[in-house]
């Protein structure tokens, strides 16, 4: 049977006081609606369609996924006529999950469930106990315990405020019953709304079987109105992955304080210092350490490597036994061979070091290839741009760069060469040789200090 899910995603989130749609505000540096995209796609859903009305541009243009079917919900009249607006896309042999693009974190398996007795011709709900149930619509079991409907708590009499069990608007059924029932709504209700949840009670008059789950934690069921409740779902998430990472066999220093807003993979004894923030995908190896303070974005560490505290690394290749930092900044496309070294205060960019090779000190190498066993002293500086283009600089094995120099590309230094420290580099370098670029010294004797007027 194939599966069409439904995200709704119109809503203005007034409450959230933006000038962006709600659904594009980002949970782990990802939009809320893309988490939820991205775990309906794992369920191998055959068309993902979204109903979209305030600042309907905005969230096309934030969620570029190709395969998505847009919907346009021009006017919000209810959840019940926001999937109307999807349903003339789905066949009706087809099963659909309905979801929201507010509510972020419902897991792959608590779904998974959903959709699965549907397939056993039910009508499947998503509903969880809640201790304040206030807000919400309340789900009504009949005397033989089976579900009769759902009542809005604006509807609701005091009785039926009582109960705890409540809606979490996630739920699954044939597209064959939504085909039928979805007409049959009506706005009739304290909010003039067309209700998707008076779907329930419809279903129940013709005999379906309405059955419910609940997720394994509240959390996944939560949606965010505003920004406190966009922080603590957060919170929560950022929790639950420091947990996942402990148990799998990595130290952090203090779990509530790293930041995972990606995907990161890692080897066997990798330590963790405090206030870390790993950005996109991020692989470190066996026994990496990553001192305090640390952005890693989109990288990989290998084996035995070191980060320091304070380095910032980013679209960077790190080889292993490296030691990087404190306080480096690798830039897009660095690449940091074995055993090399990047000390403090050095940025790098579009730069390969290689084997042994080590910069040790405030420095600025771009758009550079250095051999194995290059030593670049403190100070030293690529001159890479000349204000339009840029250029390269080349430093074979075994280069000695004496402090402060600065090269000024495009340049080419030979095996082995040395250049004395101060020097201007401009011209290319033969192996072997040593290049000088200075000004000479000159010593005056008997020099006597000016004295005050
Ligand atoms: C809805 C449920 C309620 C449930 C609660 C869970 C209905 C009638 N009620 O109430 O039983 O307990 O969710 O959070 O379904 N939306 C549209 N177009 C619209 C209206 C809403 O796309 O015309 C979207 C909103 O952007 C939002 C979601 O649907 O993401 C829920 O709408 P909202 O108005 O917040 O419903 P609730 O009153 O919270
Ligand atoms: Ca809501």
């Amino acid at each position: 049977m194939s599966l069409h899910v439904i995200i709704l995603a119109a809503g203005q989130g007034s409450r959230m006081k933006s000038d962006q749609p709600k659904v594009i505000h980002k949970l782990a540096g990802k939009p809320m609606l893309q988490h939820v995209i991205d775990t309906a796609s794992q369920l191998d859903a055959e068309t993902i369609h979204i109903v979209v009305g305030h600042g309907a541009e905005t969230v096309k243009e934030t969620i570029k996924d190709k395969h998505i079917n847009w919907c346009l919900q021009a006017e919000q009249l209810g959840t019940g006529h926001a999937v109307a607006q999807s349903i003339n896309a789905i066949p009706k042999d087809a099963d659909v999950l309905i979801l929201y693009g507010d509510v972020p974190l419902t897991s792959v398996d608590t779904l998974q469930e959903l959709v699965q007795s549907v397939e056993r011709k039910q009508l499947s709900l998503l509903t969880v106990n809640l201790e304040n149930p206030i807000g919400y619509g309340r789900i009504i079991r009949c005397a033989d315990d089976n579900i009769g409907a759902i009542i809005e708590e604006k509807d609701a009499t005091d009785e039926q405020r009582l109960v705890n069990e409540v809606n979490t608007g996630i739920l699954a059924m044939s597209a064959d019953a939504l085909h039928r029932y979805i007409p049959l709504l009506s706005n009739s209700n304290a909010q003039e709304e067309y209700y998707l949840t008076d779907i329930i009670e419809i279903a129940v008059k013709n005999g379906d079987c309405v059955v419910s789950h609940q997720p394994q934690f509240e959390q996944e069921v939560q949606g965010v109105n505003n920004r406190l409740q966009l922080c603590e779902l957060e919170c929560w998430h950022q929790s639950r992955i420091s947990e996942q990472l402990m148990l799998a066999g990595v130290t952090l220093y203090d779990p509530n304080r790293i930041d995972v807003r990606g995907s990161l993979e890692f080897g066997r004894d990798v330590v963790i210092d405090l206030n870390c923030i790993f950005e996109g995908h991020v692989r470190l190896g066996d026994g990496v350490q990553i001192g305090p303070n640390c952005i890693i974005k989109n990288a990989t560490i290998g084996s035995g490597s070191i980060i320091h505290a304070n380095s910032i690394i980013e679209d960077t290749e790190v080889a292993e036994n490296v030691n990087v930092g404190p306080f480096a900044r690798l830039r897009p496309g660095t690449k940091l061979s074995k055993g090399s070294k990047v000390g403090n205060f050095v940025e790098t960019k579009k730069t390969i070091v290689g084997e042994g090779s080590k910069i040790n000190h405030l420095s600025y190498v771009g758009d550079a290839i250095l051999g194995t066993n290059v030593n670049v002293g403190a100070g030293t500086i690529t001159c890479n741009y000349d204000g339009v283009n840029k250029f390269k600089t080349e430093l074979g094995d075994g280069v000695f760069v004496g402090s402060n120099s600065s090269l000024v590309a495009p340049v080419k230094v030979g095996s082995n060469a040395t250049i004395g420290a101060g020097s201007t580099v401009t011209k290319e370098i033969e192996d072997e040789q040593l290049a000088v670029a200075r000004a000479k010294q000159r010593n005056i004797d008997g020099w006597l200090r000016p004295v005050k007027n």
